[in-house]
């Protein structure tokens, strides 16, 4: 039986190092692992952004740095589903359709929802405030995504697993009620690396302005990595190695020597936060010089890149309106 694997990611900004290490690494890793017996879907979430993100250029812009960041990691789309959320409004019309067996309870559960509301008390505000019915619906498009290609896998950052699970949940209530036609998902997380911190130690988020994007130039990444916060330990004091600039370090270094130096040298002493900064950077010259120069002349061929996006989506669409017939018929639209 095959396998299919499933993820997307929004077009809100440029794809970051937390991106990279919690989503994009680990999805291309699982591609190759499974090619033999895999099927895999990546694609741009654009729906999804449309909640938070009302400025249309920079959608666009940044759906075009999206894609140009995955196919200049390596995504081959001849083998991979390549796709843009919006070139197949099926996922609309599944999501329609499944809001109806979605409790309104289950959403009042969503991180993102509550997060807001969250806020919202801390600011004395109107609980609800801010809050679109795009934000509230979210988890529900997400299950859509999913549930129409048949998924069994979602690699996702830890941030994701309750969606996922909500997509598991949703799709349970719908074959309870029409019979077996969902696939349930399980998500898939990278274990060891579940959330990368930003420069100012929170998670790195687009939201927090604490990034440091994939396809810096050289010069401005290595200022980022400078001026992520450290305590202010001594060179010669011993430091604990959870610490941001170690976590990325042991993601992008392949070398595990150099990497077993790094810990060495902190969790002994003797290695002062500026060296290691250096030492980081050193890694992700290396490892990003060949795929910058082909992000770079990607983002100058946007013609190849909507080419692509068109291939996926032809490909795709065929496989949702085959889905979403037969869950029209199951509940009785046609
Ligand atoms: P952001 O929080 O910057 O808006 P997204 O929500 O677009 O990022 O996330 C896209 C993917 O990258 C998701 O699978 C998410 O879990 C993962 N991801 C985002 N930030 C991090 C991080 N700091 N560490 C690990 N994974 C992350
Ligand atoms: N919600 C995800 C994020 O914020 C993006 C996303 C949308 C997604 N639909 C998906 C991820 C389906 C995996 C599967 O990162």
């Amino acid at each position: 039986m095959t396998t299919r694997i499933l993820t997307g990611i929004k077009p809100t900004g440029r794809p970051h190092l937390g991106n990279f290490v919690g989503m994009i690494q680990p999805t291309l890793q699982l591609i190759k692992d499974t090619a033999k017996e895999g099927e895999a879907y990546v694609f741009i979430a654009n729906y999804h952004a449309l909640n938070q993100d009302k400025d249309a250029a920079q959608i666009r812009k940044n759906t075009y740095e999206v894609v140009a960041t995955f196919l200049a990691l390596g995504l081959d789309p001849e083998k991979v589903n390549f796709y843009k959320q919006s070139d197949v409004p099926e996922i609309t019309e599944l999501t329609s359709i499944l809001s109806n067996v979605t409790p309104k309870g289950l959403m009042n559960r969503s991180h993102a929802y509550k997060a807001q509301r969250d806020r919202n008390e801390e600011l004395g505000k109107e609980l609800d405030d801010g809050v679109n019915m795009g934000l509230f619906n979210y988890p529900i498009l997400m299950a859509a995504d999913i549930l129409m290609f048949d998924t069994n896998i979602v690699p996702v950052g830890k941030d994701q697993i309750q969606h996922v699970e909500f997509a598991r949940d949703i799709a349970g209530s719908f074959n309870h009620i029409y019979g077996e036609v969902l696939t349930l998902p399980e998500f898939r997380i990278k274990e060891d690396a579940a959330t990368v911190p930003g420069l100012d130690g929170r998670k790195m988020s687009k939201s927090y302005n604490n990034t440091i994007p994939v396809f810096e130039d050289p010069k401005a990444m290595r200022k980022a990595v400078m001026r992520i916060v450290t305590d202010s330990k001594l060179p010669e004091e011993p430091k604990d190695p959870d610490n941001t600039i170690f976590q990325l370090y042991k993601e992008v270094e392949k070398d595990s020597a150099k990497v077993k130096a790094m810990y060495d040298g902190f969790v002994n002493g003797g290695l002062g936060y500026g060296d290691a900064k250096k030492m980081l950077a050193d890694s992700l010259d290396d490892m990003l010089a060949e795929p910058r120069k082909k992000f770079e002349e990607l983002m100058a061929n946007k013609k190849y890149l909507d080419e692509v996006m068109q291939m996926g989506a032809q490909k795709v669409r065929k496989q949702a309106m085959k889905k979403i017939s037969k869950v029209r018929r199951k509940v009785g639209l046609d």
